[in-house]
């Protein structure tokens, strides 16, 4: 430990507890099907016409813009996880660099970006599930939407999230394994997309091209429009990447895979994204897909391709489970890396003999289900985005410390243009967090507000324990 008080720093090095390491079982292929599996999920699927409703045709332009901002923070990511391999992401990075209290602050947001992403993408997940179990097999909608749509709960959203625990308490490897089949399914269902709409593209669509103006700004309906409103929104799209440097202990040779890991599978959705949003909002008018639940599938529809539109809602049947486990593995491997630093109670970070977190994982599980079948889904993605931009300032400012402090330290990964890369990532994201609505802004406030009571309440109990 370095200075003191609130701000005492964690050494750069991992500790060597008795059955508290993580095996070192992943290489850079499972990485990017790591990555991209976490990435290309509801954001591009479902939230694309939640962007839609609130930028119209300029949603192209959130897209570029929340990318933007995500590629810097990625830059700066696996600098840091390079230079910092162990689990916990941007909690260790902030642990190590800045101090014990901003730790907490932004562990307690990663928590909540993985909770909520995992019931987010859960409820995604259903949107396109449930025309399927009604059509065959004749569930009632009511079980399968929650209470804000009419429903009373949501059922296959907490189905896919016992299936997931169950593939992760099986191990890492058997998960990352079987996640790389299902990325692929998924980028293909994308590039078919694009390839059967983009020939449909008229100009005639795109105008008005920013009926809502830049900056947020509230409707007569209530309802905070814009193109920037959009891309706190559509952010939730490009973040995953991070679910990767979670898994940085477990790596075989951090320096090589991380990096490739992280800023190979963000190029390459950044890429895949633009191309998908332009084929959408070219191919019909974007009031007609804003607000569905499946609007790709939607959208091939109208273009008369049903064929199209049932291949593509099947493929994410098929693979959007890969977005829920990679949220759910990083999830479960914050809570161990907190709770093995005393930050949580330690028992929760017991492991079985096959090297999974059992505890955390049912602990998740069961708060996710619950959220997942209940809440609906613009709220859980907005919240979500709220907690991971935290954690995206916290190591983009993490990177540009050392920079300062310790220039001559190895690292594997050098983000190019640090001075511009760094500064664009933090103002960036603070300019999607005041986009974001501010009911969100509110309860991510309250959540970091009775998280610090916790940590003071229970800091006691750890200065105890550590002397
Ligand atoms: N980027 C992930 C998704 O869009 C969270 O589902």
């Amino acid at each position: 430990m370095q200075g003191s008080g609130l701000f005492r720093r964690k050494d750069i090095a991992p500790p060597e507890g008795e059955g508290q390491q993580l095996a070192r079982t992943l290489s850079w292929p499972h990485l990017v099907a790591l990555g991209v599996g976490a990435i290309v999920g509801t954001g591009i699927l479902t939230l694309i016409g939640v962007g839609a409703d609130k930028a119209g045709p300029a949603v192209i332009m959130s897209f570029v813009i929340a990318g933007v901002i995500c590629a810097c923070a990625a830059l700066a990511y696996a600098e840091m996880a390079t230079m910092i391999p162990t689990s916990g992401s941007a909690y260790t990075y902030s642990y190590a660099v800045i101090g014990e209290v901003i730790a907490w602050v932004v562990g307690w947001s990663l928590i909540l970006e993985y909770t909520l992403v995992v019931s987010a993408v859960a409820v995604g997940w259903s949107g396109y599930a449930a025309p399927l179990l009604s059509g065959y097999l004749g569930v009632p909608m009511s079980l399968m939407q929650g209470p804000e749509l009419g429903g009373i709960v949501n059922l296959p959203a907490i189905g896919i999230i016992a299936v997931v625990a169950g593939l992760l308490l099986v191990g890492t490897k058997e998960s990352a394994t079987l996640n790389a089949l299902l990325v692929v399914v998924k980028v293909i269902a994308l590039i078919v997309f694009v390839a059967v709409a983009l020939p449909y593209f008229n100009h005639a669509h795109l105008e008005p091209f920013s009926p809502f103006g830049f900056a947020k700004s509230m409707g007569p309906d209530g309802v905070e429009r814009g193109v920037m409103a959009a891309a706190a929104i559509i952010f939730f799209a490009f973040y995953g990447f991070d679910a990767i440097a979670t898994a940085a202990e477990e790596t075989k040779d951090p320096g090589r895979d991380l990096k490739i890991g992280i800023v190979g599978s963000m190029f390459i959705c950044i890429a895949i994204y633009v191309a998908v949003a332009a084929a959408a909002v070219g191919a019909i008018s974007y009031t007609r897909f804003a607000n569905s639940p499946e609007p790709l599938a939607l959208i091939l529809r109208e273009l008369g391709q049903p064929g199209a539109a049932q291949y593509l809602a099947a493929s994410a049947v098929i693979a959007l489970p890969t977005v829920i486990l990679a949220f759910f593995y990083g999830q479960s491997r914050i809570f161990f890396v907190m709770a093995r630093d005393r930050m949580l109670p330690s028992s929760l970070a017991k492991l079985s003999s096959r090297g999974a977190p059992v505890r955390i994982t049912l602990f998740t599980a069961t708060v996710v289900s619950l959220l997942a079948g209940f809440v609906p889904l613009g709220e859980l993605a907005a919240l979500a985005n709220a907690g991971t931009l935290a954690a995206f300032v916290a190591v983009s400012a993490c990177m540009l410390i050392m920079r300062r402090r310790a220039p001559d330290m190895a690292r594997a990964y050098r983000t190019p243009l640090a001075w511009v890369v760094g500064p664009v990532a933090i103002l960036g994201c603070l300019y999607l967090f005041i986009s974001l609505p501010q009911k969100t802004q509110l309860w991510f406030l309250m959540w970091n507000a009775a998280g610090l009571v916790l940590y003071f309440l229970t800091m006691g109990i750890r200065r105890k324990a550590e002397a």
